[in-house]
């Protein structure tokens, strides 16, 4: 099931986040965005345990994907996928989506290709030195990839 966050999520967001990524966001960070009026915290729930998240903000008609990332254990289920997938109807077709994705990150990279991001401009040291990033663009009206989950509901 997904849902929008609520503040008691945040420490399970924060292990996801914690699991995931090499330099992940502070935890205070992660809460500020439950008071930042352009964003939307979602959740992946299954068996009353947070499996997955994204936050991503909505300006005018442009979105940003910011960040998701699913519970080590969950991964290559279509938990990623569902959750883009929510995110995208949620804000329509006529959005432009822009996000930032290490170069080295290729299952992420995979993953923004098949919704028809591409790859705008490389950020040099953007995680870190010798660590660039992607910018990565959709524009609307391409084709949107639907995504069913295996997991069990
Ligand atoms: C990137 C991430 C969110 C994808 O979520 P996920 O639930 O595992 O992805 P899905 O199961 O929805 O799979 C999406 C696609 O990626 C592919 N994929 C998943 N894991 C992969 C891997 N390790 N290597 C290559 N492709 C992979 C899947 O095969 C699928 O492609 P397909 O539809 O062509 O088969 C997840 O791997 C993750 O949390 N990674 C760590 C955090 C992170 O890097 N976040 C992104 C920061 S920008």
């Amino acid at each position: 099931m997904i849902r929008k966050a609520t503040l008691d999520d945040l420490d399970c967001i924060y292990k996801i986040a914690l699991a995931s990524f090499e330099t992940p966001w502070a935890k205070a960070s992660l809460e500020a965005e439950f008071y930042n009026e352009h964003a939307n915290i979602y959740v992946y729930e299954h068996e009353n345990e947070i499996r997955a998240y994204i936050i991503t903000w909505l300006i005018a008609d442009e979105a940003e994907l910011l960040t998701i990332a699913v519970d080590e254990g969950w991964r290559n289920k279509g938990i990623g996928k569902s959750l883009i997938n929510y995110m995208k109807e949620l804000y329509g077709n006529k959005v432009i989506w822009h996000l930032e994705v290490a170069c080295s990150n290729k299952s992420a990279i995979h993953l923004y290709k098949s919704y028809g991001f591409e790859i705008n401009s490389i950020i040099t040291n953007y995680y870190g030195t010798g660590k660039d990033a992607y910018r990565m663009l959709l524009c609307p009206n391409l084709s949107i990839k639907t995504g069913e989950t295996n997991v069990g509901r």
